[in-house]
């Protein structure tokens, strides 16, 4: 079958079952907010030449796709997206795709909202770019800022990147050559927990710990020390979560109390680890680790590259426990989705142990070509103001609240053995038997299979595995909250009944 047949396939379906083309000229938006994106009114002819099946072939004559094997193509083209807006993807026929995952959860206002625009459009006109290094420019001062003002008590030093994982990189070798810098020498491994995720270059990939990711690269990354997951789905039946996360502590106890010497930081994905099956775990299991990272003279990295700004009920997930981290690492949301940057927030104290005369030789060295990059601190700062002036987290309390009812009814399915959600991150775990919680073999791609069938549909979302998650826009309506969720559920049916 031809490229160009894949997409007429999967159009046909997405016809027959119900994808919704564009009769609106935009979604009404939600009670209190900053305007969000609407279909842009001048819909216009899409570019001379262009159509879903010939994109989609050129895409697959020339682009290597993340995550994915290409092979899939085959039988799954990639969605052609001509244009975005609020919660929707819109392709070259005019149909309207729901994105449930927030483009991997990045966006938080909608795609194409008019004032992060806007404000992108404006820091254009100034200075697209300027390096960071012995540079001070407005945008990144100004966030620099904004950012120490909102972020819990006490990290009161910005240092900027580009991407998720470059900031964990920053965050490692911040933490690993503080203690150099202090001659504690000795303090130089890392403690992770078992599940997590932090990007994919080798020093993110050597601390995270989600198989899938890191097999292959195994010799290549660094040694490190892995505690138990607080993951509560593993919790005993009529445990609590917070029990269960206490219990877990004492294994990450036990560690730090026999390798303290040698430990320079500790990472943790704050509440939720997201790309290991969207797992979550109790704020009480934070505020043990932090007392006793201080009792033992090691760093805690909050990595809140994916819960930050506000995705798991409080703008930022360490909030819940009452802790400030050593180490602050930010990212996807910072820009509301908009452009690529990241921060790593830090104290004085760490800063301190940097700051010499130029012979000391003790300056963080690290470096990006594009960090701090001023378009990307304008969508931040806009990002920002969203936040400041309207009523965000209160407004995705009520969201939740009506995503956690839609999502109910799904607790009786035979094949789902667990709904969780924390704030705005939803997921349904599949297996085969309920009873006994038996995994479906993972050849049988049944993740797959529900991405497929809900793309037919018009929602795209991307289980993890078995485990099928929501992370909307902060945008959505109820009634498109409905929509994802009966269409996840037809989904469900279609690919596991
Ligand atoms: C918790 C966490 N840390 C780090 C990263 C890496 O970010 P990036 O993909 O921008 O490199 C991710 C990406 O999903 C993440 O979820």
């Amino acid at each position: 079958m031809s490229t160009a047949n894949h997409v007429a396939a999967e159009t046909a379906a997405g016809t027959a079952t119900g994808t919704t083309p564009v009769t609106a000229r935009g979604d009404a938006p939600a009670a209190g907010r900053a305007p969000a994106a609407s279909a842009p009114a001048a819909e216009g002819a899409p570019a001379p030449g262009i159509s879903n099946a010939n994109l989609v072939a050129r895409d697959l004559a020339h682009v290597w796709h993340p995550c994915t094997q290409m092979k899939d193509h085959e039988r799954l083209p990639p969605l052609p997206v001509r244009r975005a807006y609020g919660c929707w993807l819109e392709d070259y026929d005019g149909r309207r795709y729901l994105d449930a995952i927030s483009s991997w959860w990045v966006n938080l206002f909608g795609h194409c909202h008019p004032l992060i625009g806007a404000a992108v459009a404006a820091q254009l006109q100034q200075c697209e770019h300027v390096l960071l290094a012995g540079v001070a420019h407005e945008p990144a001062v100004a966030l620099a800022e904004e950012l120490v003002c909102i972020a819990p008590a006490g990290l009161t030093r910005c240092f900027f990147a580009d991407n998720g994982s470059a900031a964990v990189e920053v965050a490692l070798k911040m933490s690993f050559h503080y203690w150099q810098n202090r001659a504690l020498t000795r303090k130089r491994r890392f403690v992770t927990l078992a599940n997590s995720y932090h990007g994919e270059t080798l020093g993110a990939l050597a601390v995270g710990n989600v198989e899938l990711y890191k097999r292959v690269y195994a010799p290549l990354l660094m040694d490190v020390l892995t505690a138990p997951s607080p993951d509560c789905y593993e919790r005993e039946r009529g445990e609590s979560w917070a029990d269960y996360s206490r219990r877990r502590f004492e294994d990450m106890r036990a560690l730090l109390e026999r390798h303290a010497e040698e430990i320079a930081a500790v990472i943790v994905e704050p509440l939720v680890q997201c790309a290991g099956n969207m797992r979550m775990y109790d704020p009480v299991y934070l505020s043990l680790l932090r007392a006793a990272c201080d009792e033992y003279q090691v760093h805690l990295i909050a990595d809140e590259i994916a819960v930050g700004f506000g995705r798991t009920g409080t703008l930022f997930a360490c909030e819940q426990a009452g802790i400030t981290p050593d180490l602050l690492c930010l990212s996807k949301g910072l820009t509301g989705g908009y452009l690529p940057l990241s921060a790593v927030l830090a104290g004085e104290r760490i800063y301190e142990a940097f700051y010499a005369e130029y012979s000391a030789q003790r300056a963080f060295l690290h470096s990006h070509s594009y960090t701090g990059n001023p378009l990307a601190c304008a969508a931040a700062r806009a990002t920002l103001q969203i936040f400041a002036t309207t009523p965000v987290i209160e407004d995705n309390r009520r969201l939740a609240a009506h995503l956690a009812a839609r999502l109910a009814p799904l607790t009786e399915h035979p094949h789902v053995a667990d709904v969780r959600q924390t704030g705005m991150i939803a997921a349904v775990e599949l297996v085969r038997e309920r009873a006994t919680r038996t995994p479906w073999p993972a050849e049988e791609r049944r993740g797959w299979r529900i991405h497929r069938e809900a793309r037919a549909r018009g929602v795209l979302l991307r289980p993890l595995g078995e485990v099928v998650y929501f992370m909307p826009p902060y945008v959505i309506t109820e009634e498109q909250i409905d929509l994802m969720v009966n269409v996840a559920a037809q989904a469900i049916e279609a690919a596991c009944g």
